[in-house]
């Protein structure tokens, strides 16, 4: 039996039970069958699998001339909807073509199929498993158009919200320190039990503030972070909505976080904290006053547990922060720049796919000391380029190591005052 008659019989039975089980929700199907079956961020029962939704659901080019052979099928030449005539056979068939690994990647059919005791199926261990709707990127783009109108769009350009699954680097290809591993860990089971901390009375939690100099992974963690909890990532720069328009600054910053809870649950990421929640000096502005009351507020106001809302800062001047700022965090992530151990392990996460004739991280990792992770992405660029250059896809050691002395000599140029 063919691949393509396994998958639209899959749709064709999870179609069916789906409409049928009113407990389960849209996060109970695959991503794809949930997809086709869309209708602007809302999957209405019936499900109706007709050769169209098929088609989108399973990727098969002819759904109907796939399975028009098997004797449980039939299909309503008016309005093309598939469906199965006789379940047991139906299931009888897809049991014996399938396997109990691959029932897992559908919560639907592992809520179905754990009935049957043999096949040790848990719908549990399915449905965490399956990425959530809120996950996927054509229901964060259905409740922006179902909650923003034309007006809004001002709004929405000020942020940039990515679905998890657009988000490119993960926890995996990052290296961190014991520190911050042990800190995410403990969000990541905050944000699990959250109704449990509810109702015990923990608020404190769910504000972060990401210290440390450029390049030292915060932006990079951030996102990570939302791939790996399924999590929308609504990120914004403030330093965006300071320079343009001062006096809207205010406004853009209520709206912002307004954003953040109708997307929730979600991670709001504010990059650039200090450029707003800078040390209140006298000298200043009225409208950046207003602007700096305005953010305190908002991140009083914005909770985990109400709002669903995860909050992280990121700074690269923790100095020019005020207590009043600080305070409002109930946890502070360090990113220092990472001593030879890190810098090692950073040169052999990001080389993973390159070849390197006689390649050695520790030395690298001991020419290296004070750059960022950043720092050593543009050494191995410049390494790759200066092997293009003669034609090479294969790199040497010798090739990073003359790298570091040119991006040394770019810091050194960087650092010289221009005349
Ligand atoms: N600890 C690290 N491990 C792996 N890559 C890193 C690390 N720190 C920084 N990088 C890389 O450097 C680049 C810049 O990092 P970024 O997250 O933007 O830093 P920041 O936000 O602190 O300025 C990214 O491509 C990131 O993957
Ligand atoms: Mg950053």
């Amino acid at each position: 039996m063919n691949d393509s008659t396994v998958a639209v019989i899959e749709l064709l039975l999870t179609a069916k039970h789906y409409t049928e089980l009113p407990n389960l929700t849209p996060d109970d199907l695959p991503p794809q069958i949930r997809k086709a079956f869309d209708k602007k961020g809302i999957i209405t029962r019936p499900l109706e699998a007709t050769e169209n939704v098929a088609k989108k659901a399973t990727g098969v080019e002819s759904p109907w001339a796939s399975v028009k052979d098997l004797m449980f099928t039939n299909k309503d030449n008016f309005t093309s909807e598939m469906t199965i005539t006789q379940m047991d056979l139906a299931e009888k068939w897809f049991l014996k073509n399938t396997t109990a690994d691959f029932i897992l990647t559908n919560p639907t059919l592992a809520y179905v199929f754990q009935e049957n005791d043999s096949l040790g199926i848990s719908y549990e261990e399915s449905s965490t498993s399956n990425r959530p709707i809120q996950a996927d990127r054509f229901w964060i783009d259905s409740l922006l158009s179902e909650y923003f109108t034309e007006d809004d769009q001002e709004m929405l350009d000020l942020v940039d919200i990515k679905a998890p699954e657009e988000i490119e680097t993960t926890l995996s290809d990052l290296v961190l320190t014991e520190d911050q591993t042990d800190e995410l860990e403990k969000i990541r089971l905050a944000i699990k039990n959250r109704d449990y901390l509810a109702e015990i009375g923990l608020r404190e939690i769910g504000k972060l503030l990401f210290i440390g100099p450029p390049g030292t992974g915060k932006t990079s963690v951030a996102r990570a972070l939302a791939h790996s909890l399924n999590l929308p990532f609504v990120e914004v720069k403030l330093s965006m909505m300071t320079s343009q328009y001062l006096g809207e600054t205010s406004k853009n910053i209520d709206r912002t976080f307004e954003v953040a809870k109708r997307i929730s649950p979600c991670i709001l990421f504010v990059d650039e904290f200090d450029s707003v929640a800078k040390t209140r000096r006298s000298d200043e502005h009225a409208a950046l006053k207003r602007a700096v009351n305005t953010l305190l507020k908002s991140i009083d106001d914005i909770s985990l547990i109400r709002h669903d809302v995860l909050l992280i800062g990121a700074t690269n001047h923790p100095d020019q922060l005020d207590t009043a700022a600080w305070r409002r965090f109930d946890d502070i992530i360090h990113f220092p720049l990472p001593d030879a151990d890190m810098r090692k392990k950073i040169f052999e996460v990001t080389t993973k796919y390159m070849v390197i004739e006689d390649f050695d991280p520790s030395k690298l990792a001991a020419l290296t000391e004070g750059l960022s992770g950043s720092d050593i992405r543009l050494v191995l660029r410049e390494a790759v380029l200066e092997a293009l250059g003669e034609n090479r896809t294969i790199l040497a050691q010798k090739d990073l190591v003359e790298a570091v002395s040119a991006i040394e000599k770019r810091d050194i140029l960087k650092t010289m005052p221009l005349e």
